[in-house]
């Protein structure tokens, strides 16, 4: 052993993480990670879709260019990744859909996103809880780690302002209680990541592929992380393709023409 590997090795004694590394234990290195949104993507570790590059879905879509407006206002644990809002985006850019319909707003940035990627005259409406949300009147009984109910003075807040608010229309209710037959659909494209509970992605999955035009497009946000999200979407993947985004937790599924 010459100077220079002991001398590694000792330096490596005072940096576990790193020794651990060297000696091919990766995994069991990252829960020591000084930065918790690098282990993010080790959880993800449900569905069984065969992961795909988006350039694959999408053949062309690599040479796009896609603005993202208030790039950094994003909530950790509740919005969509930058590397998922991207993804999102391009698709929107390429496919030039003009009618579009998000379940779950937030505080708007994915709104914002979708606003700001498609053509003028295209038109985003976009879904949460009312403003004075009462479980009573939730339509699926769902335990309460799966509520999932964002605080509702922020819904819509990041969009409210820009001048991309003229195409959004904002609407209030829970998505499965709804008449969805008065939205202005058929639409070209959903963006479902509202409730997370089987029970509502299974429902809000029925209701988004029925108010779809034809060879429309439906993108689910927490495939491979959130069980039943993907429990949903696998099931879904018998009856249209669907291909899960490789990087993202994006799944794109396609109503047929
Ligand atoms: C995960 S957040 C959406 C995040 C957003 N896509 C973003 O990137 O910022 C889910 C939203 O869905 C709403 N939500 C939950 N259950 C819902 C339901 N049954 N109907 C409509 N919206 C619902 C919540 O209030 C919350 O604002």
């Amino acid at each position: 052993m010459n100077g220079v590997t002991l001398g590694k090795i000792i330096r490596n004694l005072r940096e576990p993480r790193k020794l651990l590394i060297s000696a091919g234990l990766r995994f069991v290195a990252l829960p020591m990670s000084r930065d918790a949104a690098v282990l993010k993507p080790v959880g993800w570790v449900y569905g069984t879709l065969k992961r795909v590059e988006l350039k694959e879905i999408f053949p062309g879509i690599e040479e796009g260019s896609v603005k993202l407006v208030r790039t950094y206002d994003r909530d950790e644990h509740t919005s969509v990744t930058l590397t998922e809002i991207a993804a999102v985006s391009s698709i929107i850019k390429h496919t030039k859909v003009k009618n579009i319909f998000e379940i779950g707003t937030y505080q708007g940035n994915t709104t914002l996103q979708l606003a700001a990627n498609s053509p003028g005259d295209a038109r985003i409406t976009t879904l949460d809880l009312p403003s004075k949300w009462n479980e009573d009147k939730r339509a699926i009984t769902t335990p309460e780690n799966f509520k999932n109910v964002t605080d509702r003075m922020t819904i819509g807040v990041q969009y409210k302002e820009t001048s991309y608010a003229g195409k959004i229309n904002q609407i209030f209710a829970d998505s499965a209680n709804m008449n969805w037959s008065e939205l202005p659909g058929p639409f070209d494209f959903i963006f479902i990541d509202g409730c997370h509970y089987y029970e509502y992605v299974k429902k809000d999955t029925e209701n988004a592929l029925g108010a779809l035009r034809p060879g429309g497009i439906v993108v689910w946000h927490d495939y491979g992380m959130i069980k039943d999200v993907s429990r949903a979407v696998d099931e879904t993947s018998k009856k249209i393709q669907i291909y899960a985004i490789s990087g993202t937790r994006l799944a794109v599924g396609f109503l047929k023409k």
